[in-house]
Parts: C-alpha cells; sequence; structure tokens
C-alpha cells in the first residue's frame, strides 16, 4: 500500500517532479499550530458524537499537543511524502500514538481543514497588524498635537498652494490610515467563520455539532453552505485588497517624506536608524525605509491581481489552484508587519526643521488670503479672484514679492482695499481662517488629534 494518505487507489508512482509541484509543506508549515489547533478541536467533536471515545480522543488530543511542541522547539523531522501540513501533522501523529490517529480524520477532509487553518492562521494575524497600525496613528497624532504650531507650504500639483499645520499634513496620512484600520476590523468579521464540518464538499455525514466546534475554536460564526465553505477565498482576497491599499497609503506617505527630506527642500531628516549610505559617493544618505515602503507596495498589488486571476475561472468547490492563496496571503501579511512597524519607526525618529519649512513659504500663497479679504467686504469671489490675480501680476511686473505691493498699490486695483489688508501678510493669519471642520487651523487640527485620540482609546 501507498504510504500517501489518499494512496488507496493508486498503484503507479509519482513523478519525482510532481510530487514536487504538488507539495505545499515548504510553505504552508507555517499553518502547523493553526492545523493542531483545529485538529484537537475536531477530536472533541468526534468525541461528542461518539465517534471517538473518551480516551481516544484524549490520546488524539495529547499527541497533537506533542506534534506541537516538535513544531516549537524545531525538533519536527520532515518525512519523505509530507505533502502539506495537514499530512505532515497527521503522519507525525500516527507514529506517536499509533492506529487510533487514522480516526481524527472521519469525515473531515483536508479541503474544510485547510480552509479552517487559513482563516484561524489569519485571524491571529490580522490581530497584530491591527495593533501596528494603531500604533502608526498614534505616534501621528501624538505628533500632531505636539507639533501643531509648526507651518509648512501645502502644494497641489506639487505647486506651492496654500499654508498649512505640518500637523494637519501628518494626519492627512493618519486619516487613510485610520480608514485602514475600520476596514481590516471589518473584514476580520468575515474571516472568523468556521468551514470546519463542511467535508470535501457535500458536508459532514456524522452529526457533528458544528456550532459547539465553533465555540471552541473561538469562531463568531459557521458557514452556512458546505460547498461555498470549501471554495470560498473570499476572506484572503478582501485581506488582500485591504494590504494592497494599506501600503498604497504607506507608499504615499512615504514619498512625500522622500520630497521633503531632498536637500531641496529640507523639511525633514530622517534618523540614521532608517537610512542607508552609498557604497560610492561618501556624502550621501538614501532615505531607504521611504524607499521600500514605496516599493513594496507593488509586490502587494501583485498579490491582490494574482489571487484574483487564480480564482477567476474555478468551477465550483475545492480545486488545487486553491493552493496557491497561501503565498501570496504569507507574504502580504510578512510584508504588512514590516511596513508598518518601519513606518512607525520612521515617524518616531523622524526630525522635521520648522524654520526650513517656514522659508519655503512664500507670500505668492497668500494670494487667495488677499481675495478672501476683500470677500469678506462684500465682493464677489470671482471678481476678488480676479483682483488677487492682478496683483501677483503687478507685484511679478514690479518685481516684488507680493506682500510688498503698498496700500497705494493694492487701491488701484480695487478701491476696497483698506490699511488692515496687510494683515491678511501673516500665514499663521492665514491658516487661522481655515476654521471650519476639517481645516488646518488650529482647534481644527486639534479636534481631529482629539478625534483620533478618543478612537485610539475607546
Ligand atoms: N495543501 C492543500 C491546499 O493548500 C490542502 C487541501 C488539499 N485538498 C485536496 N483535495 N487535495 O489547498
Amino acid at each position: 500500500m501507498s504510504s500517501k494518505l489518499w494512496g488507496g487507489r493508486f498503484s503507479g508512482k509519482i513523478d519525482p517532479l510532481m510530487e514536487q509541484f504538488n507539495a505545499s509543506l515548504r510553505f504552508d508549515q507555517r499553518l502547523w499550530k493553526a492545523d493542531i489547533v483545529g485538529s484537537q478541536a475536531y477530536a472533541g467533536a468526534l468525541a461528542r458524537a461518539r465517534l471517538l471515545t473518551e480516551a481516544e480522543a484524549a490520546q488524539i488530543v495529547e499527541g497533537l499537543g506533542q506534534v506541537a511542541e516538535e513544531w516549537a522547539s524545531g525538533a519536527f523531522v520532515v518525512a519523505e511524502g509530507d505533502e502539506d501540513i495537514h499530512t505532515a501533522n497527521e503522519r507525525r501523529l500516527t507514529e506517536l500514538i499509533g492506529p487510533v490517529a487514522g480516526k481524527l480524520h472521519t469525515g473531515r477532509s483536508r479541503n474544510d481543514q485547510v480552509a479552517t487553518d487559513v482563516r484561524l492562521w489569519l485571524r491571529d494575524q490580522i490581530a497584530v497588524l491591527d495593533d501596528h497600525l494603531r500604533d502608526l496613528i498614534a505616534t501621528a497624532a501624538e505628533r500632531a498635537a505636539a507639533e501643531i504650531e509648526v507651518l509648512m507650504p501645502g502644494y497641489t500639483h506639487m505647486q506651492p498652494a496654500q499654508p498649512v499645520r505640518w500637523s494637519h499634513w501628518l494626519l492627512s496620512h493618519a486619516w487613510a490610515w485610520r480608514r485602514d484600520a475600520d476596514r481590516l476590523e471589518e473584514l476580520a468579521v468575515r474571516v472568523d467563520v468556521m468551514p470546519l464540518g463542511s467535508g470535501a464538499l457535500a458536508g459532514n455525514p456524522f452529526g457533528i455539532d458544528r456550532a459547539a466546534l465553533a465555540n471552541d475554536l473561538g469562531f463568531g460564526a459557521i458557514s452556512p453552505n458546505s460547498m461555498d465553505a470549501v471554495s470560498d477565498r473570499d476572506f484572503v482576497a478582501e485581506f488582500l485588497f485591504w494590504a494592497a491599499l494599506m501600503m498604497l497609503h504607506l507608499s504615499r506617505f512615504a514619498e512625500d517624506l522622500i520630497i521633503y527630506s531632498s536637500r531641496e527642500f529640507g523639511f525633514v531628516t530622517l534618523a540614521d536608524a532608517y537610512s542607508t549610505g552609498s557604497s560610492l559617493m561618501p556624502q550621501k544618505k538614501n532615505p531607504d525605509a521611504l524607499e521600500l515602503l514605496r516599493g513594496k507596495s507593488g509586490r502587494v498589488v501583485g498579490h491582490l491581481t494574482g489571487l484574483m486571476t487564480m480564482l477567476k475561472g474555478l468551477p465550483s468547490t475545492y480545486n488545487k489552484d486553491l493552493q496557491e492563496d497561501k503565498e501570496p496571503l504569507f507574504d502580504a501579511v510578512d510584508s504588512l508587519a514590516g511596513a508598518l512597524q518601519i513606518a512607525h519607526g520612521v515617524l518616531t525618529t523622524l526630525t522635521i526643521h520648522p524654520a526650513h519649512m517656514t522659508l519655503a513659504l512664500a507670500p505668492e500663497m497668500l494670494a487667495t488670503d488677499l481675495a478672501d479679504y476683500l470677500v469678506r467686504r462684500g465682493v464677489p469671489f470671482r471678481e476678488a479672484h480676479h483682483v488677487a490675480g492682478a496683483a501677483v501680476k503687478m507685484a511679478e511686473v514690479q518685481g516684488v514679492p507680493l506682500a510688498e505691493l503698498t496700500l497705494e498699490d493694492l487701491q488701484t486695483l480695487h478701491s476696497h482695499f483698506d490699511g488692515d489688508v496687510l494683515a491678511v501678510w501673516d500665514f499663521g493669519h492665514s491658516v487661522e481662517q481655515r476654521d471650519a471642520a476639517g481645516g488646518t487651523s488650529r482647534r481644527a487640527v486639534l479636534a481631529q488629534v482629539d478625534a483620533l485620540r478618543a478612537w485610539l482609546a475607546a
């Protein structure tokens, strides 16, 4: 008899290359703990259904505990023919406790087993990623509070647009991350569904109490249809979409900081801990951490695309294609765990240069405020915009900064200009005007900080 778990009907030998091609243990051994926990719970369910005696169940649970210890200590020896984590664990269990191990798989298939294992595993990973993400958001909120006085140019089209608080820029990223956290917490509910007890596709024939089993495994729900349960990888696709979008957000944050850390901007300096030098140019300090955040976003988007393409044409229930769900998922989890912690480290250790930011503020960025001044005196905005544009042009022609036009100059453009117009040429005054909710005034930014703090505390 073949030693394969499914060897009963086979007589020919497998091509060794096919054996390798088919094997997933190399990567799915990461699921060892989930697989053991799932099997121990399943043994309990079999005992409740009287398919195992209490003694047999105890023997299996204990034997699986020993297998787990071997994985944990690194003592587990992979044997030839261990195709995946499920067969490896069962093979080892059989060696340890003998033929009673052969009762564990009663009514179960690797199809419901693997779907359960991946969900159990991902559930734990999501909790870790959520913690990392919350750390990042908390740091952004606290820096925003501490550095509330710092002003910088805000850009559109990468052109200087209007002054903003540095904190407002920082929180603009924090809010994207906050949506990522919401999304992760929402999708976690859909990961938290137990397929076990679905069998290969048609269901479990032995009256397993799936609700009790789900309770033992801490699942929030059981899958309602066995055919769907063994083929559903929506939770992987959804997680990968989350991961891809999260990486996109980190990438855009990184891109801003790469620009701001360039010599030409000089707004921020990255800590040595997150930079590297050049092997050729002694003066270089490169923002590698940020470039890798940007660069790694590509592979995660690729994983989402790869998985969805793999799923697209699958007929109902389990097909071996589904084994290809794991490597992209594992790599995405690893990439995100790394990226979130690196982003957090970068932000925690970043030095800002408020004086350089101030130097980059040009009076032209207050042209809108000049128009707003007229608006407050009853001039229609379209007309006021035109007048402010004419002022910019006049300053250009005179070769002076916009703020150095005299009151008389301005009055040739519009009669509503008065002595108090000079108050417009103040960047602090400008940001304080943007006081509606969500704006860059001190009060409006601190309200954002408070909202994030409250969310973090809840
Ligand atoms: N290693 C397989 C996977 O990851 C386990 C399920 C195998 N099921 C089967 N019918 N061959 O999908």
